[in-house]
């Protein structure tokens, strides 16, 4: 890696409107803390700027819903989300926030140089007005009639029973969320960034220049501007947010996504009044954005315009983007509640930090979505982190404290297994620094995991306690080994897992070591005395996993009823004859053979003994039943609907199913077992 002579971090500004979970951590916060972690021990000098996303349209609705003012909002989840990161260990320099005076000043003098030096183009549109409430409308302050499925609660941006994505002026009959009034036109005056100017130094800044970003990063960028850049508002008609800095614009705020990530210069600025521009203008720095994948093009395309817009800031220099992160094979959603939210995981896992820094790194969505579950969070912590490094450091402490009163023994001749042991630290340090060098913090622990294991192995090889009587002399130098094998492993966890290092250090009384070290010889003098053994991790017991999968199950039965409540039946069909219905074969049928048609996420091919003959049928059912849950299950199927081809399979029928209120699948079926065959009429 070229080495820079400094390092600028930021991970992405949480919004202030709810609490943080282990998506975002996953994504986010846990790479961005071990590569700056890494920095640090490597001694490079860094900054890691952090804070909260404080402004925006869905922080004024929920303080609107909650009839509490945004800053009282702001404030609470501000609040939360700072004390949960420290808990958490995420390293940061500063966490600030996007309400500070200096940030307001900072992205106001940022507006203002872009204005004065024409980089604006002023527009106008018309948008809704709400002439009682007297202000102009966000998207989600209208709600209306969903012009797909009728739904008369859908937003102005969104339907949310259907997921179509709507444009306010889409929706029958639109009132204002505001005053419950019918929204007029009104014409309003923004600025506008017009990335099309930018777009040929981003097409060869990106897709010439940087070819080494992240695939699934190049990737979407590539898309972006293939289909060519559009110039992008940068204001709002809102009263929350940063006032814009020109004449003429009273009631207008900076749009969220122009302010925000100028707070992480701002948040450099609080932390280094006096040093902050080397930083951010000089070329020997380098910055890098940790973000999620949504993030991608506010972070690849849009900062970059706006900073190539203003001239004397550097470009990042990387943007190693995640994915997300499932949780029990869901998409997390903070509406929905399926989530695992920081503060309440510290709670219920106090002294398990690193548990959860370990799963998700190893887990981290680096390449493509990823699943958290419990189960492999306790299986992670138990056979892993317990069972190999913990293990392995428990028991050479023991031994050392059992046989030599806690002293670290004098080593003699070793063996080509102490040896080839004692080798392999360095080729592993190598291989920890290379991956972490390149975001790819996944395999990078996976070696260090690798030194553990090794550790592991070497003391079942060496098997001290069955040689203490007879050779305590080859004890020592195994005892020895093994101790400088965990000294190592303090150092080289260090990033990913920060807690149990210490922890680690503590017991072995290891004074500060610098991070090359790792792998060159001893750490620890024959004769060093070390503190007691403690375990460096707890097992994880089937209980603690079971109360989280209930409150999980709690979430999704207070989705469900929520969902019932407010369910609206889809609008009546036109009328059909009595003879349109009576054509209709509807038959009692037996499943024979259930599986999912490969390279489909939905399609399950059946074999269906429909009385008449045996058949195929293909249905849209996977992502809601197993095979083998289908198996002998009887049904009712449509049988002469047309023989359709899908996805090379020609279906002879369609099986009956109700759709429930959250989407749930039930099969339509006669109330007791009929014979194949029978007639539904
Ligand atoms: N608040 C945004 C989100 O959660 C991220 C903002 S990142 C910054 O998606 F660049 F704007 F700071
Ligand atoms: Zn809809």
């Amino acid at each position: 890696m070229k080495e820079h002579k400094r390092y600028m971090v930021t991970s992405a500004l949480p919004y202030a409107n709810g609490p943080v979970h282990i998506g975002h951590l996953a994504g986010v916060y846990v790479p961005a803390d071990i590569y700056v972690r890494y920095l640090r021990l490597r001694g490079r000098e860094v900054v890691f700027v952090g804070g909260s996303d404080e402004h925006g349209v869905p922080i004024t609705i929920k303080a609107r819903n909650e009839g509490v003012s945004p800053k009282e909002i702001v404030d609470h989840y501000h609040s939360l989300i700072k004390e949960s990161f420290e808990r958490f260990g995420i390293s940061f320099d500063i966490y600030s926030r996007t309400t500070s005076a200096i940030h307001h000043r900072t992205a106001s003098e940022f507006f203002r140089t872009l204005y004065d030096k024409g980089c604006f183009v002023e527009k106008e549109s018309d948008q809704y007005y709400d002439e009682e409430a007297r202000q102009f409308l966000a998207d989600r302050y209208i709600r209306g009639t969903c012009p797909h499925c009728g739904n008369e609660q859908a937003y102005g941006d969104q339907c949310e029973q259907c997921g179509t994505s709507l444009n306010a002026t889409d929706l029958i009959n639109p009132r204002s969320v505001l005053s419950d009034s019918v929204p007029v036109m009104r014409t309003t005056k923004h600025w506008y960034l017009p990335l099309e100017n930018y777009e040929s130094f981003l097409k060869k800044w990106i897709l010439d220049d940087h070819r080494e970003w992240k695939t699934n990063v190049y990737g979407q960028c590539k898309s972006w501007l293939d289909l060519g850049l559009q110039s992008r508002a940068v204001t709002r008609d809102l009263d929350w947010g940063i006032p814009v800095p020109v004449e003429g614009a009273k009631g207008k705020v900076l749009y969220v996504w122009f302010d925000a990530p100028i707070g992480y210069i701002s948040n450099t600025r609080e932390l280094l009044p006096d040093t902050w521009q080397d930083y951010w203008k000089s070329d020997d720095s380098c910055l890098v954005h940790f973000i999620g994948k949504d993030n991608i093009v506010f972070h690849c395309i849009i900062f970059p315009a706006m900073l190539k817009a203003e001239g004397s800031y550097i470009l990042p220099h990387n943007v190693p983007a995640n994915e997300f992160l499932n949780l029990e094979n869901d998409k997390i959603s903070t509406s929905n509640n399926w989530a695992v939210w920081l503060h309440e995981y510290l709670d219920d896992f106090p002294g398990h930090e690193d548990t959860l820094r370990y799963v998700l790194t190893a887990n981290a969505p680096e390449t493509k979505d990823n699943n958290f579950t419990w189960k492999d969070f306790q299986d992670r912590n138990n056979n892993e982190l317990v069972a190999i490094y913990g293990n392995f450091v428990n028991r050479a402490m023991i031994l050392t404290h059992k046989y030599f009163g806690g002293t670290v023994p004098e080593g003699g001749e070793p063996t080509d297994l102490d040896r080839s042991t004692l080798s392999e630290i360095g080729a592993i340090r190598k291989k920890v620094e290379n991956a972490i060098e390149n975001y790819r913090f996944r395999e990078a622990l996976k070696e260090a995991m690798s030194l553990a294991r090794l550790g592991n192995k070497y003391l079942a090889d060496a098997e001290p306690w069955k040689i203490i009587e007879t050779d305590r002399d080859r004890v020592c130098t195994v005892l020895n080994t093994a101790l400088q094998l965990a000294a190592n492993m303090s150092l080289l966890f260090e990033p990913f897992l920060p807690f149990s290092s210490a922890t680690l250090k503590n017991m072995l009384r290891l004074p500060a070591i610098a991070w090359e070290r790792i792998g060159s010889g001893d750490l620890l003098p024959a004769g060093h005395q070390l503190d007691k053994a403690t375990l460096l991790f707890e097992k994880v017991d089937d209980n603690a996993i079971e109360k989280q999968l209930q409150r999980l199950a709690a979430a999704k039965s207070a989705k469900a009823a929520q969902k019932r409540q407010t369910y609206q039946a889809a609008p009546a069909k036109d009328e059909v004859s009595f003879d349109a219905f009576s054509a209709m074969d509807i038959r009692a049928c037996t499943i024979l053979e259930a599986e999912k048609v490969p390279k489909t996420d939905k399609l399950m091919k059946l074999l269906v003994d429909t009385g008449i003959d045996k058949r195929t049928v293909v249905s849209g059912i996977a992502q809601h039943f197993t095979p083998e849950e289908l198996l002998g299950k009887q049904v009712s199927v449509l049988v002469n609907l047309a023989p359709r081809p899908m996805k090379g399979i020609v279906s002879q029928g369609m099986l009956l199913l109700a759709e429930d209120a959250d989407g749930k699948l039930v099969f339509v079926v006669p109330e007791h077992t009929v014979t194949n065959g029978a007639t539904i009429k």
